[in-house]
């Protein structure tokens, strides 16, 4: 629908700031996020690529020196959000979180360099983005991965992007929270308390926290000593996808990075271990307290984003995700409906988010088109009766969380637009 194509546009555009694009505008995140902006690009790219390409430049500018690229920049000294830049105080040149998050901007770069016409200076431009990312990606190998697996650990729940998910459940009930914790959420001021994570959740996330600034956020020594370590598939799927893209791209810029090409058959390798064959589903392992974590979530269905090369798993994780949420096929809740730990309404523990459906769609796209394709039309839909909340009751459609939210009209662009 034009309409909903224009709308989209205006959504990016009333939250750009200068350089880059806020998560929503109604002050729950008043700051550039990693993987936001990087859908977000995606969404410019479909009608001003200065904009996509300026909204990566102005989140690589947070790059830290060792490689990381924070979850969150504060750009503006901003103290409306809580945890802001004064809570995570990491000393670089741009006020920082001290985590990281999936490296989707990998396979934007790839999808905006094969779908656009770069004139010399966007591709210098984008080049100097591409060795960046690079830096990134090998910062992931260098510092995450204590056993070589090609596989990264994540170190806090906000790395995964999926906050509040209950694959981190059992993970957390062992953190020891700080005593006397003493702080004051500002998420609850502007978003409703039911659909929001809980006060047991925000303990662990500022204990975690403060755990890695008394470490000076050293990424020598946070993997060990983190009390929160998980293989998660979802992240993982992403960052081996992070790997084949980058390569991929890299050879139009004529940069070698054939070493990713190791890390992707070890990476793939170690993965399909956590396969398990009896439920056809990939689970998280939790490498601190040595279990796999059992719960059915969306996220290890990104198994199909990573395009592992047997298609027999791809087939036997596609019949399963079929069933997954039943009731109402094809819009995908965080959890599934049957999982005891889904929760309709809050945040991360069931309702739909457009990236995990675009995720998924785009991990499908090449394997099962008819069941891709009932994906992405159903997604459309529910965004052109509804407009781009932050996500969604499964049940009714109901618009929950923010309004005006930069991904879902990024991502509406890129479904829609991208043939
Ligand atoms: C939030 O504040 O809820 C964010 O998701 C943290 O990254």
């Amino acid at each position: 629908m034009k309409e909903t194509i224009e709308l989209a546009k205006k959504t990016l555009i009333e939250n750009r700031r200068a350089d880059y694009t806020l998560p929503t505008n109604n002050k729950l995140y008043p700051a550039q996020w990693n993987w936001d902006s990087a859908f977000i690009a995606l969404g410019y790219s479909y009608f001003n690529l200065e904009y996509a390409i300026k909204e990566l430049e102005t989140l690589l500018s947070g790059q830290w020196k060792d490689g990381m690229i924070p979850h969150i920049l504060f750009h503006e000294e901003d103290e409306s959000y809580f945890p802001n830049h004064k809570t995570w105080e990491c000393g670089e040149k741009i006020p920082s979180s001290g985590i990281t998050q999936p490296p989707i901007i990998s396979t934007i770069i790839k999808k905006i360099v094969n779908q656009n016409n770069l004139n010399e200076n966007q591709k210098e431009r984008m080049r100097d983005i591409i060795v960046k990312v690079k830096k990134y990606l090998d910062w992931f190998y260098r510092y995450r991965d204590p056993k070589n697996l090609a596989l990264a650990s994540i170190i806090h729940p906000w790395e995964s992007g999926l906050d509040n998910c209950p694959i981190w459940d059992s993970a957390l009930d062992k953190i020891v929270v700080e005593k006397n914790l003493n702080y004051e959420r500002r998420d609850l001021k502007v978003s409703e308390s039911s659909n929001r994570p809980l006060k047991k959740d925000y303990d662990c996330y500022i204990t975690l926290l403060n755990q890695f600034k008394k470490k000076n956020y050293n990424p020598k020594t946070l993997v060990e000593l983190s009390m929160f370590n998980v293989i998660d598939i979802g992240f993982n799927s992403i960052l081996i996808k992070a790997a084949k893209d980058l390569l991929e791209v890299s050879k139009k810029f004529n940069l070698d990075y054939m070493d990713l090409q190791e890390k992707i058959i070890l990476s793939e390798e170690n993965l399909i271990k956590f396969y398990k064959e009896k439920e056809q589903l990939f689970y998280s392992y939790d490498f601190k307290n040595h279990n796999l974590i059992k719960i059915d979530a969306i996220s290890n269905y990104f198994i199909l984003f990573a395009d592992i090369g047997n298609d027999k798993i791809n087939k036997n994780v596609i019949d399963k995700l079929k069933k997954y949420n039943s009731e109402n096929d094809l819009i995908l809740t965080t959890v599934n409906p049957k999982d005891p730990s889904f929760e309709e309404k809050r945040y991360w523990r069931g309702p739909v988010w457009i990236n995990s459906n675009w995720i998924i769609y785009e991990g499908t796209k090449n394997k099962d088109k008819k069941f891709a394709d009932n994906l992405k039309n159903k997604t459309l839909k529910l965004l052109e009766d509804k407009n781009f909340y932050e996500y969604y009751n499964y049940r009714n459609s109901e618009c929950l969380g923010a309004n005006n939210f930069s991904w879902s009209a990024a991502l509406y662009l890129d479904l829609k637009l991208n043939n």
